[in-house]
């Protein structure tokens, strides 16, 4: 079964081909950096519009590569939340408009079960089950993976996710969008001694998050100092340790919770090399094994929600469920991940 895989939920197109024999044959991502960047953050308006422009040259571009030689897909896969409703459309409308026009069956996924599956293209997938820490620009939670389908939310932010919590703070730092790989980068300059920022909701137990306040303490830092270009390097190397001894903190803790012996890390956030390394640390501790998106499939694209489908799509030809070829479609901009639980 190959399967064209469509995500449009924030700012990245991406289109992508998966095959059960093959596996990942052609991935495709157009960025709209350049189309926020003047704004310092995403403008919904702007993407779903961006998204209008790319989708279908980009769907076109997959589809004539040489390695699939226009060969029609078997299926359908596209991103049917949570995500800016207008982006959303667009890949939604094109997806199930191709697979009519096709005659084949289509398929909404949940983003973040995208994310979650993005270490399965790697060489070396985890077994189930795992952890799942996702902390991209939207979300960020931690997830009792047992197997396709089944998940058990353990913990999630109350307020801002990781990766928003580094775009915010980048943008009050004067430093371009998106903040993560921005304050990364800046962070490389700081001082390891000059501020320190709290860890929130580590000195309670449980594995919800809270980031707001870590933003907020950048700004309180930031309005008390002059802020010239070691200043800034120093706040966002205490806001980048504090984020990341964060979620290892509450890493260990579902490591121990679940005796799970795998942590898979995936979203954005899951691109950065500190976070990295601290979680290497982290899983030597425990005997454990962490495993990770390549770089370009930490961020959003269209291979994990190919490969998200196309383990839908299989676990279906196996039951007896009725076919997809029903032609209407929702989004859904809010879509508790719990919701799409053992419901292959
Ligand atoms: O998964 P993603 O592409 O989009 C959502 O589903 O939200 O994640 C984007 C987020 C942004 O907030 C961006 O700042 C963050 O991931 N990010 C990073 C890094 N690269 C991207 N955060 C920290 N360090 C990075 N290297
Ligand atoms: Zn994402």
């Amino acid at each position: 079964m190959r399967v064209l895989g469509i995500e449009s939920s924030c700012d990245d197109t991406g289109v992508a081909l998966y095959d059960s024999e093959q596996g990942l044959m052609v991935h495709r991502l157009a960025s709209q950096i350049d189309t926020h960047q003047m704004y310092g953050g995403v403008v919904p308006e702007l993407a779903a519009r961006d998204h209008i422009r790319s989708l279908i040259p980009l769907i076109e571009n997959v589809i004539a590569d040489p390695a699939n030689a226009d060969q029609t897909p078997d299926a359908i896969a596209y991103t049917e939340g949570p995500g800016l409703a207008g982006a959303l459309l667009v890949g939604a409308s094109v997806g199930k408009s191709l697979a009519y026009a096709w005659n084949i069956p289509s398929i909404g996924i949940h983003h973040m079960e995208g994310h979650l599956l993005a270490p399965m293209l790697e060489a070396n997938p985890p077994e189930f089950p795992f952890v799942a820490l996702l902390v991209s620009g939207g979300h960020t939670m931690l997830v009792d993976v047992q197997a396709i389908g089944q998940y058990s939310v353990l913990g999630q932010t109350l307020d801002d996710a990781a990766g928003e919590a580094f775009d915010k703070t980048a943008k009050l730092l004067g430093l371009p969008y998106p903040g993560g790989p921005s304050i990364a980068q800046t962070a490389l300059k700081g001082a390891s001694d000059r501020f320190k920022f709290p860890r929130p909701m580590t000195n309670r137990p449980g594995l919800d998050f809270s980031f707001s306040g870590l933003k907020t303490f950048a700004l309180t830092t930031a309005q008390n100092n002059d802020l010239d270009p070691q200043t800034i390097a120093d706040i966002a190397y205490a806001f980048q340790e504090a984020v990341t001894e964060t979620l290892v903190i509450k890493c260990r803790r579902a490591l121990e919770q679940t005796g799970h012996k795998r942590l898979v890390i995936a979203g954005g956030v899951g691109a950065n090399r500190v976070l990295r390394a601290k979680m290497a640390a982290l899983a030597a501790e425990y005997d454990a094994q962490a495993y990770y998106p390549r770089i370009e499939f930490c961020t959003d694209n269209g291979a994990m929600i190919a490969y998200a489908g196309h383990c839908r799509l299989q676990a279906q030809a196996t039951s007896k469920s009725a076919p997809l070829q029903d032609h209407g479609f929702t989004i859904r901009a809010r879509w508790p991940l719990g919701e799409v639980l053992n419901n292959p």
